[in-house]
């Protein structure tokens, strides 16, 4: 069984889980695909760099040529972050037949338009489970769970910086700078958390789950953004003294064919179920025509629950490459490829 070789693009939080669930779950993994998935390159800024995960050396590199041009390479993970950089690294991966895996929802927001197309092009897959909401499958779950139906409202909390900021400061009294500095720590933040609290994070999540939700092009400028650095303690307490909590929801609808998404503080009633989800937990609500109400729930951010949904990415690459279908846009050119293997 010929291993499967990945290139990892970044060790930090999420890579680091990556490598952790590659290497700890690795009979499980292989038992699934058929092939020993290795990490085969990794690419850090600083090599030197205290880790808190001991990894061989020759595999490290600063060069991101090691891994996109390097012919043994099947699979680039990209958990480095970073939009025009990142993707020009994408994009030449994807010509050179590399599938990709990134948890990056700056990059799918602003440019997933051209990287699919670049995908389909090179007969590549590209994956992003881990750019929206953590450990939560919500990508696969709008795309295969719901196919049948028609979404008409996705809601919730889908940053959890800012859901562990609120509920410190709404539980405990704390101060918004303090509780920022521990979720930085925690490494739940983005490198420039203004993202975070400023409500641009959950823009780029909320436009990424209307597109898929809704089946439309849906753009990141038509999002209408609040963040959280304008709630103070009092505001969050005189609303906890009327019975609601503050929460960052993000709500998209759809009515005819117009789609309106928007992202901002919230008063939500203590009795109602997204009160109670706190820390650095995210929930999705997902509202379809014959299904009625559904509800997801998990950790929306941190190192082995991003990395759970990266390394399930992952398995789905590698059996997409057992069987051959890798870069297939939907089930009718699945079956027309298939129709056409089937004749010859
Ligand atoms: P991080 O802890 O800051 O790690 C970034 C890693 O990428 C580091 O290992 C860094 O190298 C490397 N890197 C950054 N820029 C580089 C460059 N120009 N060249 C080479 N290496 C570079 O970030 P993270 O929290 O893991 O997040 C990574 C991505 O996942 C981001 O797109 C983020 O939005 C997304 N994400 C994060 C979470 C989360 O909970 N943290 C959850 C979902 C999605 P050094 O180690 O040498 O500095
Ligand atoms: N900074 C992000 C958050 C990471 O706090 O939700 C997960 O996407």
């Amino acid at each position: 069984m010929k291993p499967v070789k990945v290139g990892l693009l970044g060790l930090g939080t999420v890579g680091t889980g990556v490598v952790r669930i590659v290497e700890g779950h690795q009979e499980d993994l292989r038992s699934q695909v058929g092939s020993p998935i290795v990490i085969e390159k990794v690419l850090v800024q600083n090599k030197d760099k205290a880790r808190s995960i001991s990894i061989d050396a020759s595999k490290l590199t600063e060069d991101v040529a090691d891994i996109i041009y390097n012919p043994d390479i099947d699979v680039v993970v990209e958990v480095m972050g970073g939009i025009e950089h990142t993707k020009q690294h994408i994009l030449e991966a994807l010509s050179r037949g590399k599938h990709v895996v990134t948890a990056n929802k700056d990059l799918m927001a602003l440019h997933g338009q051209e990287i699919l197309a670049k995908a389909a092009e090179n007969r590549c897959d590209v994956f992003y489970e881990a750019s929206v909401a953590g450990g939560i499958p919500i990508i696969r779950t709008l795309i295969e769970g719901f196919s049948s139906d028609r979404i008409t409202k996705i809601m919730g909390i889908v940053n959890g910086t800012t859901n562990y900021i609120l509920t410190k400061m709404s539980q405990e009294g704390a101060s918004y700078l303090d509780v920022l500095k521990e979720a930085q720590q925690l490494g739940y933040a983005e490198a420039d958390p203004t993202s975070d609290v400023e409500g641009l994070d959950a823009a780029r999540k909320m436009t990424i789950l209307a597109r898929l939700g809704f089946r439309a092009e849906f753009a990141l400028e038509d999002v209408s953004v609040q963040g959280i650095s304008g709630v103070s303690k009092e505001d969050i307490l005189y609303a906890k003294r009327l019975g609601y909590e503050v929460k960052l929801l993000g709500i998209a609808e759809r009515s005819d064919d117009q789609i309106a998404v928007s992202v901002q503080p919230t008063m939500v009633k203590q009795s109602h179920p997204i009160a109670s989800v706190n820390g650095v937990f995210n929930a999705v609500y997902v509202h379809g025509e014959a299904v009625g109400e559904t509800m997801f729930y998990g950790a929306g951010a941190g190192e082995l629950p991003t990395a759970t949904s990266i390394v399930a990415d992952l398995v789905a690459v590698v059996k997409n490459l057992k069987i051959g279908v890798n870069g297939l846009q939907d089930v009718a050119s699945y079956k027309e490829t298939k129709l056409k293997t089937d004749e010859q």
